[in-house]
This record gives structure tokens, C-alpha cells and sequence, in this order.
């Protein structure tokens, strides 16, 4: 079955990007000339899905804003010959359909996820976190929907990880069925160190079988008191099956200081604009390191 949609959480605080995520959703803070959200979203549509539903919380409008339509900014633009930016904003707006539902407490990811079931419905549907930006020459969601037209069955991006930090992610154990594919076998949620032999990590990047939705509401709170995907997932791993794929590219997580700086850096020196002058600057701080 073709895959349509992808669901986008946005609700969570941004507690890790205070004081800067205050006023404005974490989401939209910028890489280079864009909100981290915009990138995210146009994985999305290069991996040719029609629909993001986002599931979003109170103080979260200004991401809705973002990929509406804003006819003053375009009215201005327009008046004073900014052609070029006036189509870049609308482009904006056109790029896919945007759909919101609120997750009205914050009960966990898995609870988040839950929010979609009624826009999802009964078909396979991918996951992107917005924390974790992935640089590829193809999409990261893309590579996973052709395994998924494979394998047929619910799959996780994963990456290894240096053992020490195997405690802040979602941890895979699993059995090797060819190059970057693994049948996986054991998942456990931020596992606490020395508890796992697996340093094959879950990056926010998933495509599930809607039977998740029924699993999910019958999971109960685990790692922090949250309704975590993770133990979901385990439950569907038992019932029918599911991959872990070690995707191509290089993942950022945008949620965490030192990522955002690197994701910046990396970004920057392939923005059309700014590469060569940003290149020749870095050279120049490293001389002076
Ligand atoms: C979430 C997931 C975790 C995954 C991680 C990837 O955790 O629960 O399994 O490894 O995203 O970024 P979070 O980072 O939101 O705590």
C-alpha cells in the first residue's frame, strides 16, 4: 500500500533549548535561513507523500503559521518588486497539506502518536521527529519507503552509536538480513547503561502499520512515566514482525546545543548563498583554534 501521509510531533516543551525556546516553538528555530520544522517537512514531500499531520500543543501556532498562506507578507513583497522572496514564501505554503491535531497533555510520544490514529486511519503511515535532521542524497523517509515496498512491514531508521550513549536512545537488538536491513528481535527504551549489547540507536524516522494505533492504546507509562513509542513497537515487533534500516546520510540532532551547532555548519556550507564565504571563514577560525 502506498504511503501518504507522515505525522510531524511538535508538541513536546523544548525544555533542552531554554531560554531560546520560550516564546517560540523549538521547532522553528533557524538553520541557516529556515526553521528546522521546514526541513523536516520538505523530506516529506521529496519523499513523495501528500500529508503531514502535525500534532501540535498550545504556544505551537507559529509552526501552523508557517506553511499557511500569508497574504499581507505577500501584498507587501509584491508592492515593492520582491518578486523572487514573495515566491519564495508562497512556495512555502503550496509545498503539502497540512493537517493539526492537538495532544492536549503531555503524556509521551507514543500518546502523541495516538493523537493521528482518526486522520491516518487504516494505512502505513511514516513518523519524522523534528529533532533529528538527516543530510542525504536521498531523502532518509525515501530510502525507507522503498524497503518498506519490499519488506512490506513497519521499519526504524537506525544508527550506531558509541556504547556510552546508548542510554539516550531507543536501542535495537536484532539479527542481520543483508547490507543496512536487520530483523529485529528486541527494542528497549533508553536502556540503562550496561543493559544492552545493541549500540544500533532509533532515529526519529519510522514507517508504521496502522495496527500501532491499537498497541499504542493499550501501552501503559514506561521510561519516565510516558507512554513511549518505543514499547509500542516492541509489541508490534512480537505481532507481525519489524525491520530496522540503517539508513545513508548523516543524522543531526537539532534538539541537542552541540547538534544545532553542527547541523548549522553542515548546512551552511551547502546553502547556495553563503557556502564558499562560510567555508573560507570556518578555514580561517580553525587556523586561529
Ligand atoms: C525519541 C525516542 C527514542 C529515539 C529518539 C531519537 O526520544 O523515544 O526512542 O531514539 O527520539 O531522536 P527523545 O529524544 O525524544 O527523548
Amino acid at each position: 500500500m502506498q504511503i501518504r501521509k507522515a505525522v510531524i510531533p511538535v508538541a513536546g516543551l523544548g525544555t533542552r533549548f531554554l531560554p531560546a525556546s520560550k516564546a517560540i516553538p523549538k521547532e522553528m528555530l533557524t538553520i541557516v535561513d529556515r526553521p528546522t520544522i521546514q526541513y523536516i517537512v520538505e523530506e516529506v514531500v521529496a519523499s513523495g507523500i501528500d500529508q503531514v499531520i502535525l500534532i501540535t500543543s498550545a504556544g505551537k501556532s507559529a509552526i501552523e503559521n508557517h506553511f499557511d498562506y500569508d497574504y499581507e507578507l505577500d501584498h507587501v513583497l509584491t508592492k515593492k518588486k520582491k518578486h523572487v522572496l514573495a515566491d519564495e514564501i508562497n512556495h512555502i505554503s503550496n509545498l503539502i497539506d497540512v493537517v493539526s491535531v492537538r495532544q492536549k497533555k503531555p503524556l509521551g510520544l507514543g500518546h502523541a502518536i495516538l493523537q493521528a490514529r482518526h486522520v491516518i486511519g487504516d494505512e502505513p503511515f511514516v513518523v519524522l521527529l523534528g529533532d533529528d535532521l538527516v543530510l542525504s542524497d536521498q531523502p532518509c523517509t525515501k530510502q525507507m519507503i522503498n524497503l518498506f515496498e519490499e519488506v512490506g512491514e513497519s521499519i526504524v531508521a537506525v544508527q550506531r552509536v558509541p556504547m556510552d550513549q546508548t542510554y539516550q536512545y531507543g536501542i535495537v537488538e536484532g539479527v542481520k538480513e543483508r547490507d543496512q536491513v536487520h530483523k529485529i528481535k528486541r527494542m528497549v527504551e533508553k536502556p540503562a547503561p550496561g543493559t544492552t549489547n545493541s549500540d544500533m540507536a532509533i532515529i526519529g524516522r519510522y514507517i508504521l502499520q496502522p495496527e500501532i494505533f491499537d498497541l499504542l492504546e493499550k501501552t501503559t507509562p514506561g521510561h519516565g512515566g510516558e507512554i513511549q513509542l518505543t514499547d509500542a513497537l516492541l509489541a508490534l515487533t512480537n505481532k507481525r514482525g519489524m525491520y530496522a534500516y540503517e539508513f545513508e546520510g548523516t543524522r543531526f540532532d537539532a534538539g541537542d546545543k552541540l547538534g544545532y551547532l553542527k547541523a548549522i555548519i553542515a548546512f551552511g556550507l551547502r546553502h547556495p548563498e553563503v557556502c564558499d564565504n562560510f567555508s573560507d571563514h570556518l578555514k580561517e577560525v580553525a587556523s586561529q583554534l
